[in-house]
Parts: C-alpha cells; sequence; structure tokens
C-alpha cells in the first residue's frame, strides 16, 4: 500500500509537470479566436459583440486594424509577424521562426482548434467547411514538417476533452468553419454561433482561470482595414475599458513576448504595440 502511493505520487508529480504552466506576466493563457470580413461599424452594432465591450474586466480595442486583403497574410501575421511574402489565398509554405517557435522555446503549449479540420497533418487547401487559408499554422513550414507540432493542430471539437481535463493550452487559437466564422453567411450568423457556445464555456473555471481571450476578425470590406476586437478575462482590470491606441494583428505576437518574455521574430512583431495597457495578473 505504502509502495503504491508513493508510486502514484511520483505519477502525479510526472502528470503536473507535463501539464505546468508558465506564469505570464500578464495572464496565464492566451486564447484567440477570428471572424471573417467584417467592418467595424457593423461589429459594433452586433448586439453579442457590443455587449462584450460593456463587460466588466473587458478592453474595447478600438483602433485595431487587419494588416492586408485578402484573408490569409491576415493570419500568417498573427503567428509570423509579416505576410511572409503572401499576397493571396492560395497554398504557400513560410520558412523561417514563427511564434511557436518563441514559445516552445519556453515550454509554452498551444493548439490550433480549426473547426471541422480532418487532422493527420492534413495540408490540402479545403475539407468541407475547413480552409487553410484560415489556418496559418499549417503554412508554417517548420510546422508542417514536423509531426509532432503538426499533431497541435486539431479539430476544434477537440477543445472540450481539452477543457474537461484542465488541458487548455497557454495559446489556443480557435478558428470556425467558413458557416460559424461568418465567412459564407454574414455577422448575425456567425455571432448566433459563437454566443451560446461562448457562454456555455465561460462558466468552466479551467476556460478563464487566468486565461485573457481575445475575439477579433481577420479583415474588413474597405480600404481602411479597421475592424472590432474586444479583450475580455480576470487578467483585465475591473471596468468596462476603452483603448484608442493603434493595433494590428502584429500586436498578438508582442503581447505574447512581452507577456512570456519571450525572443522576437525580427519583423513587424518588434516595433508593433502590446496591448496590455489594462492588464494585471490576477
Ligand atoms: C476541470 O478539470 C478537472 C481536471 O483537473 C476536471 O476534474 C473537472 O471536471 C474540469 N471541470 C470542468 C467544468 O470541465
Ligand atoms: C488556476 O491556475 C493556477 C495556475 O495558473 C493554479 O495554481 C490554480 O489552482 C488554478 N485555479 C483553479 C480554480 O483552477
Ligand atoms: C469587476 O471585477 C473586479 C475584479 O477584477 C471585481 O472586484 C469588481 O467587483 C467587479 N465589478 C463589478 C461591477 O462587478
Ligand atoms: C523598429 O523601429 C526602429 C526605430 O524606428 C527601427 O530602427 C528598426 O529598424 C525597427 N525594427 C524593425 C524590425 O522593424
Amino acid at each position: 500500500m505504502a509502495k503504491l502511493s508513493a508510486f502514484a505520487t511520483v505519477f502525479l508529480a510526472i502528470i503536473s509537470t507535463a501539464t505546468a504552466i508558465v506564469p505570464g506576466t500578464f495572464f496565464d493563457r492566451f486564447f484567440m479566436i477570428i471572424f471573417e470580413n467584417t467592418n467595424f461599424d457593423a461589429a459594433q452594432q452586433n448586439a453579442y459583440l457590443k455587449s462584450l465591450t460593456s463587460r466588466n474586466n473587458s478592453v474595447f480595442l478600438s483602433h485595431y486594424s487587419g494588416i492586408a486583403h485578402p484573408s490569409q497574410p491576415n493570419y500568417i501575421a498573427t503567428l509570423y509577424g509579416s505576410n511572409g511574402d503572401i499576397f493571396d489565398d492560395g497554398v504557400h509554405d513560410v520558412n523561417g521562426n514563427n511564434l511557436v517557435d518563441l514559445l516552445e522555446a519556453k515550454g509554452i503549449s498551444w493548439k490550433g482548434y480549426m473547426q471541422d479540420y480532418p487532422g493527420n497533418c492534413f495540408t490540402d487547401a479545403k475539407s468541407g467547411r475547413y480552409v487553410r487559408k484560415h489556418n496559418p499554422f499549417i503554412s508554417m513550414a517548420d510546422i508542417s514538417s514536423n509531426p509532432a507540432r503538426c499533431a497541435k493542430i486539431v479539430n476544434a471539437d477537440e477543445i472540450d476533452a481539452d477543457l474537461a481535463a484542465d488541458g487548455l493550452p497557454q495559446f489556443s487559437y480557435y478558428v470556425p468553419n467558413l458557416d460559424n466564422d461568418g465567412h459564407d453567411t454574414s455577422l448575425d450568423f456567425a455571432m448566433k454561433w459563437f454566443q451560446p457556445w461562448f457562454e456555455e464555456r465561460l462558466k468552466n473555471p479551467n476556460f478563464t482561470n487566468g486565461t485573457l481571450f481575445l475575439i477579433t476578425f481577420d479583415e474588413d470590406e474597405t480600404v481602411t482595414n479597421h475592424i472590432f476586437a474586444s479583450l475580455l478575462g480576470s487578467p483585465v482590470t475591473s471596468g468596462a475599458h476603452e483603448d484608442t491606441t493603434s493595433y494590428s494583428h502584429y500586436s498578438i505576437s508582442k503581447t505574447l513576448i512581452d507577456n512570456w518574455k519571450l525572443d522576437n521574430l525580427g519583423r513587424n512583431d518588434v516595433n508593433a504595440t502590446a496591448f496590455t495597457q489594462f492588464l494585471q495578473h490576477s
């Protein structure tokens, strides 16, 4: 019996080492979700998105911009600190360091949750309602060529098993399918999917504990590329804040870099501004 419990203690210690959280300056987890092709004004008029900006522990990032048109370079920018010389929605492989390299160097866990992703390092352009152009991870050559990394791009449904096991990665990047992200439907359709999905999970401490949430879009449908972005969660100080600083998709890497004192990518992340103004470790 004593032997068994000593074994159990060692076993539990191993498990807790494997899932150890690397504490951040402002937050311990970052969860982002990206919707599609919506002008700032339209997003602001959506009742659910508007309600997020008036919640306690929220920051409305009212001067946030996409970096390009069409979709793909915006997604690439979130991980790569530049458009990776991509100007279209075609299939490309991008070489060089990306955000995943910086996170792994510090032992910070990550996953790309892609709705309808078939798994098994699927690299084709499309499968059902999943599209590669909205999944920047698979375009990073040092992810697609590495089976262990590739296995962290998963079908989004896996998030519920991860939450049930208190295993939400420290960097979680959620991409809804072409219907639920509004691309082939409408903002109204997307928010009718998102609201119940998100509200249900916000009740789960395995989702919210130390997590900063970013809800945003890839791009607008005008030349200004002004998009809606909102932060939520316990890392935000008390109150519903508006931050009028100019941010872009490069600010995502910069925020994670500052939070976990990561190296930088040496690209547009270096001079981007982190959206940490109203954050404080809870
Ligand atoms: C949170 O994770 C723990 C495992 O550490 C699990 O027992 C619990 O059921 C999870 N809670 C929810 C609401 O998923
Ligand atoms: C929240 O996470 C921290 C580590 O980041 C952990 O120490 C704490 O037990 C967790 N609290 C809950 C309620 O899960
Ligand atoms: C807002 O959240 C803070 C914790 O950050 C809490 O102390 C405060 O009571 C909350 N305010 C309201 C109005 O709920
Ligand atoms: C960052 O800005 C500084 C000062 O303007 C400039 O010298 C430097 O080249 C920029 N770095 C990058 C990587 O863009």
